[in-house]
């Protein structure tokens, strides 16, 4: 049985299967520049962050129906509770359906859809948080969070993803304190493929709770102790980390060096149809190549709980 977990790193659209992408292709009348699965999954070799992105936002174009985002949001939660998985906290990039038409009315009431009823059908309990793409500009992230005012009773928190070099936190400052106005959770990607410095602005300057990723922390012992002090949560995603090179094997990934240095740290998937495995296939990865004890990986599901969103008395019912 994998041990009870939250999921607080997962992009619902980088859970997108091949075979799902097809059938959406198929009854929306997207055409895809891939013969079939096994050709698309031939595309699935990055050189880095970059290079999924490309492909993640193109396969974007069969989500086209409040029912597509259904299904997306319904197989995630489905494949997420066999992988043990009790809450998840789900990014999703409005951005990037904006861009292409489809309205966040669109995106959020068809996930909303699938997450009303996944207690019931899946017993995952769920919060949605809203990301902004980190490549558009400060302007396009505010009129986003303007357009998704409406929906905000669905919505716990903003997040910030997408190509992070040159892009950095404080680059979003009016856009997070109006988040935090509207009373909503702050966390951002830092320190995936950016600097150590990019984690000390999304904390200081955007005042987030989480950082995800937070790899690169590592760089500067002066930032790990305050991560420590603080505790900090980071959201890491070892499979990403190694399809995405910012490891160069999974052997050689931080984390066992991150928990002796006392970080909080959380196990997640992030994109997980394009990088190999869901949440409990990155807890048994880690478990198998970087010798994690039990203990260890307990410690890993308890982080989780705590570094999530949920109320102690929600946390308790869902470990
Ligand atoms: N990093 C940044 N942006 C993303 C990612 C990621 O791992 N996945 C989806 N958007
Ligand atoms: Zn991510």
């Amino acid at each position: 049985m994998p041990l009870p977990k939250a999921e607080l790193h997962l992009h619902i659209e980088g859970t997108l299967e091949p075979e799902l992408a097809f059938e959406l292709a198929a009854r929306n009348g997207v055409k895809l520049p891939y013969a079939d699965t096994d050709a698309l999954r031939e595309a699935y070799r990055f050189e880095n962050l970059q290079s999924f992105l490309n492909l993640y936002y193109e396969l974007m174009a069969v989500l086209r129906t409040e029912r597509d985002f259904e299904d997306l949001a319904n197989a995630y939660l489905a494949r997420a509770a066999a992988q043990g998985v009790r809450h998840a906290e789900i990014f999703f990039d409005p951005q990037a359906h904006i861009a292409r038409g489809v309205a966040v009315g669109t995106v959020v009431e068809g996930l909303a859809r699938a997450l009303d009823r996944s207690e019931e059908n899946h017993g995952v309990s769920t919060h949605l948080i809203l990301c902004f793409l980190r490549d558009e500009s400060a302007e396009s992230a505010l009129a986003t969070l303007d357009a998704a005012k409406p929906y905000l009773d669905r919505i716990i928190g903003v997040g910030l993803d997408s190509a992070e070099v040159g892009h950095p936190p404080v680059k979003f400052r009016e856009v997070y304190e109006s988040a935090a106005a509207l009373g909503l959770r702050r966390v951002a990607h830092a320190g995936e493929e950016g600097p150590p410095e990019y984690i000390t602005e999304a904390l200081d300057i955007l005042g987030v709770e989480r950082i995800d990723h937070g790899l690169r922390c590592m760089e500067s012992p002066e930032l790990v102790a305050r991560l420590a002090r603080d505790r900090v949560p980071l959201t890491l995603c070892p499979l990403s980390n190694v399809r995405l090179r910012t490891v160069d094997t999974l052997a050689d990934h931080p984390l066992p060096a991150m928990l002796d240095a006392g970080l909080l740290c959380t196990v997640n998937s992030d994109d997980p149809a394009y990088f190999g495995g869901y949440a409990d296939d990155n807890f048994k990865a880690v478990r198998e190549t970087l010798a994690l004890t039990e203990e260890q990986l307990r410690e890993l599901a308890r982080n989780s709980f705590e570094a999530s969103f949920l109320e102690d008395d929600e946390e308790r019912r869902a470990r």
